[in-house]
């Protein structure tokens, strides 16, 4: 077992511009995480959750978990301990990990969401003893890392997820700074949807120039293209290529916690 595997309660939270791939890559962190025997919980924060496709759940499913009550205070402070809300609002997926839902937006003009970022960001500070890996897939923006009392403010570490353009780039660098002064003590660069070794050199380099560690850089693949097409994204085997770019960035992370 890795340093990291020993350490319980590891808090991750996953950013980036929209479309950069960070459900996806959400779901292949969780399901690396609990390949190792973890027990992971897995947090949706979008307000059109979808994390719950790859994590192989079908549609109707994702749909079904039920939305976490909004602006919770969990454990000692608050009426709920961590364990018990995940017991209560959790659902187990066939990838492994228990997903919890904390923000959905079912009708036009229903409000802020702020209520659901409150109630993770309370999950997150909580001891979550019960759990060895929390990961949250961050809805895009900026916003909830900005805001006073951010919804990621308790997150050991946060991977921020870029692809192969100058904009996503520059959102990668704008969320570090951000992720700084919100006091999370790690941050880490994902890149994705590589389609040749240009595009792999461009993310390192272009990384690496705004001050960004890169923790592993995965591929475009097909066959994830086509398995999110298909609805069966969390169920899968992955490219081997995919897969050892997810070694990569899990191994980066036990490396960086391993050394606080
Ligand atoms: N490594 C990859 N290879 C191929 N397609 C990918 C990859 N990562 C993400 N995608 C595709 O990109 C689109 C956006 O991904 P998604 O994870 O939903 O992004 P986000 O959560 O950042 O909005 C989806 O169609 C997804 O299948
Ligand atoms: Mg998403």
């Amino acid at each position: 077992m890795t340093a990291v595997a020993e350490r319980s309660g590891l808090k991750l939270g996953v950013v980036g511009k929209g479309g950069v791939g960070k459900t996806t890559v959400s779901g292949l962190l969780c399901r690396a995480f609990a390949g190792q025997g973890r027990r992971v919980v897995a947090i949706d924060t979008d307000s059109n959750p979808n994390l719950g496709l790859s994590l192989g759940l079908s549609l109707q499913d994702t749909e079904a978990v039920p939305e976490l009550p909004r602006a919770l205070v969990v454990g000692a402070a608050g009426s709920r301990a961590a364990g018990e809300l995940i017991q209560e609002y959790g659902r187990d997926t066939p990838a492994g990990p228990v997903l919890l839902s904390a923000i959905r937006v079912a009708e036009a003009g229903a409000g802020c969401t702020c209520g659901g970022h409150a109630t993770v960001r309370s999950l997150l500070a909580d001891a979550l003893d019960e759990v060895d890996v929390a990961l949250v897939d961050m809805e895009a923006g900026l916003e909830h890392l900005s805001r006073s009392g951010g919804t990621l403010a308790h997150a050991d570490l946060l991977l921020v997820v870029c692809e192969p353009t100058r904009k996503s780039v520059l959102t990668a660098a704008r969320t570090a700074a951000l992720a700084a002064e919100l006091g999370i003590p790690h941050v880490l660069a994902v890149g994705n949807k590589a389609r040749n070794t240009e595009d792999a050199e461009f993310l390192r380099t272009a990384l690496v120039a705004e001050g960004l560690t890169v923790a592993g850089v995965l591929p475009y693949a097909d066959d994830v293209a086509a398995a999110d097409r298909a609805g069966t994204v969390g169920l899968q085997p992955v490219d081997a290529d995919v897969e050892s770019a997810v070694q990569e960035v899990l191994t980066c992370v036990d490396e960086v916690l391993a050394r606080e």
